[in-house]
């Protein structure tokens, strides 16, 4: 048995010296220290076959071979993890993983991407006003004097007399026609500013996206193709849009815009939505022409205004529109 204990003591060291990593040493502890089933325990669980004589040495020079080899272990494991870059030494795999955080576009900003590329599609130029504007722009020059009920409508917050943080992006649509002659197709994103309180659906600040087509011969015809194309490629081809008589001082005839979706359900099964309302619109005012000094007997168009944190809204069942606001990255971070 001593003869055994030898063998097994340079069998042992051998296998330690050549082990590569922290897995493998491992093993080999199991296999020659391991309390049940280790070769050395094996050994001595057998002394019991000896006579008692013999019995205390074979014992001892298990036991010093135990602590010899728990040792060469050691030091072997010491050089086995030094040899390792430093950083992979700090690895501990049982800890779960740490993913990178890298950002993810807002999604309020993906709606008005995806809507933005189907309308340039279209043949719509991007365009663009400040948010801080006149009296001027916000309402007189869209037709809305400043004793009209829809000036009330839309109170917003002042900044100093006949200056203010835009109430909808529909001054964009005069800006753009003072600077440019027609044919005019724009779509113009940006943020809004009204003194709403703070709800599930309302929010003093807010993104609306504003479309505006100017040309000679525009019809109503092109205005309801136009949105129904749009919606269509938006929400899917089964789409239906309805027109609802309304009105805003810059458009005659004025209409809210109302989509149908139709949704899959988990079971598969296609279901129809409610009509919801997803923009104002209307065929621009021709005093709206004029004011810009377009030639109104000439020229036509239509305009619509949007608010895309409702459309995220639809689009992924967020209830609660303040969600989106509140920078919270667990709840942004789900919309990748
Ligand atoms: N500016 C309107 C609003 O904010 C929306 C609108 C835009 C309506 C363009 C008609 C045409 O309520």
């Amino acid at each position: 048995m001593i003869d055994e204990l030898r063998r097994l003591r340079e069998e042992a060291l051998d296998a330690f010296a050549s082990a590569r990593d922290v897995g493998e040493l491992e093993r080999l502890r199991v296999r020659y220290l391991g309390r049940k089933e280790g070769l050395v325990s094996g050994v001595l669980r057998r002394l019991g076959s000896l006579t008692p004589e013999e019995r205390p040495s074979v014992g001892a020079a298990a036991n010093r071979a135990r602590k010899l080899l728990a040792e060469a272990l050691q030091d072997r494991l010491s050089e086995v993890t030094a040899a390792r870059p430093a950083t992979e030494r700090a690895l501990d795999l049982t800890l779960p993983p740490r993913r990178k955080w890298r950002g993810t576009i807002h999604p309020v900003s993906q709606v008005i991407d995806d809507i933005w590329r189907i309308f340039q599609s279209l043949g719509f130029a991007r365009a663009r006003g400040p948010e801080v504007d006149t009296e001027w722009y916000n309402f007189v020059a869209l037709n809305t004097p400043l004793d009209h009920p829809a000036a009330d409508e839309q109170d917003t917050l002042y900044l100093a007399p006949g200056l203010l943080l835009r109430s909808h992006t529909s001054p964009v649509q005069i800006r753009t026609m003072e600077r440019y002659p027609p044919p005019i197709r724009i779509l113009a994103p940006g943020m809004v500013y009204r003194r709403d309180t703070y709800d599930a659906t309302h929010t003093p600040a807010f993104a609306q996206i504003e479309g505006l087509v100017v040309d000679e011969g525009v019809t109503f015809v092109d205005f309801k193709a136009t949105l129904a194309e749009f919606a269509r490629r938006f929400w899917g081809p089964g789409t239906q849009v309805r027109f609802r008589p309304s009105f805003f001082p810059f458009t005659e005839p004025s209409a809210e815009v109302d989509v149908k979706r139709v949704i899959v359900r988990e079971d598969g099964r296609e279901e129809e939505t409610d009509w919801i309302e997803i923009m104002g619109a209307g065929m621009v005012d021709p005093a709206v022409l004029d004011n810009v000094g377009y030639d109104s007997e000439r020229y036509t168009g239509w305009a619509f205004g949007m608010g895309p944190a409702r459309v995220a809204m639809l689009r992924h069942g967020v209830r609660d529109l303040r969600l989106f606001y509140e920078n919270d990255m667990r709840f942004l971070g789900q919309f990748t």
